[in-house]
């Protein structure tokens, strides 16, 4: 690949922890994973699916849940309605079904048998991932972007770096506790080597406000470092606290990624993704615009 001289391999394998229990997202996710919950036409989990694939991952892990078979299920291949749309000739559906999953990609699923937190779901990748860089996507975290996705701005930069790379953006002081903070070196306005990283630090304890968003390219040597991690902030075994030790022997670049990133862990982020994403539709754009602004009106109106 041009300009792949120097640096690390190119990152192939994706883990995506998705055994959380979407409380906040009751009745809903009674029985539907988070997950699965849609964004215009696809739902969440494709996304981050997606932006893997687009920045050359082949190996999807997901790190699942008993609860979650549905996740399994939809990328597994569904022969009965692919017959029924070929059948039918509706090609345009069959290439949607299909390409949930590209041929060439494949899915590994591990299941978290206990909800020990996001470092020790990781950790539960260790067999599949065994011993090269891999990438670790948050799926709450939509980062919707014009060009290149999040993780392969990332993947660019670790390959030039050869070392790992965490996704961060600016927050405003008073929400540091609910992120990792990290502190760094040189920053350049685009990346920087981390000198300090901390979850979920209280405002005056926050070592900067640039937080971490739910994009990781970490080298395989994170696996020995969780082993031994011990609980956390929250009572859970955190990433971040194996990516502090982490940092100590090996560079871990910030990385400010281009594109917005919608926090679909809460209602407001859901909703302002899907108002987004509906905005930026090849087919539902301008209609979109136009019951958006419907809604506005008569709500105003209604208010006032
Ligand atoms: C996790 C990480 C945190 C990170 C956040 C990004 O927290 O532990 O460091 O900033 O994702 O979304 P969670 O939101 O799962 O509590």
């Amino acid at each position: 690949m041009i300009g792949a001289t120097h640096g690390q391999q190119r990152v192939r394998i994706a883990v995506f922890p998705v055994a959380g229990l979407g409380t906040r997202f009751l009745p809903a996710t009674k029985t539907v994973p988070k997950e699965m919950l849609p964004i215009v036409d696809k739902p969440l989990i494709q996304y981050a699916v997606d932006e893997a694939i687009e920045a050359g991952c082949d190996t999807l892990v997901f790190i699942t849940n008993r609860y979650k078979h549905a996740v399994a299920d939809y990328f597994d291949k569904a022969y009965e309605l692919e017959q029924k749309l070929e059948r039918a000739g509706k090609a345009e559906q069959l290439a949607l079904v299909r390409n949930v999953l590209p041929e060439g990609v494949r899915a590994v699923f591990v299941t978290q048998a206990e909800a020990l937190g996001l470092g020790h779901a990781v950790l539960c990748a260790k067999p599949v991932v065994g011993s090269e860089p891999f990438a670790v996507l948050l799926p709450d975290d939509l980062i919707w972007s014009r060009g290149d996705g999040a993780l392969k701005q990332m993947a660019d930069h670790a390959q030039r770096t050869g070392g790992s790379v965490i996704a961060v953006q600016d927050v405003p002081r008073a929400q540091t506790g609910s992120y990792g903070i990290v502190a760094t070196d040189s920053f350049d306005g685009q990346a920087g080597r981390i000198s300090q990283i901390v979850e979920k630090p209280t405002p005056a304890d926050a070592p900067s406000n640039l937080a971490v968003v739910g994009r990781y390219i970490l080298n395989p040597a994170i696996f020995d470092l969780l082993e031994t991690t011990q609980q956390g902030a929250g009572g859970e075994i955190q990433l971040t606290d194996a990516i502090a030790q982490l940092l100590t022997s090996q560079q871990v670049d910030a990385f400010r990624f281009h594109g917005t990133r919608f926090d679909c862990g809460t209602h407001l982020g859901l909703i302002e993704a899907t108002v987004r994403y509906a905005l930026d539709h090849e087919l539902l754009s301008d209609a979109a615009r136009k019951l958006m602004q419907n809604a506005l009106d008569e709500m105003g109106v209604v208010e006032n």
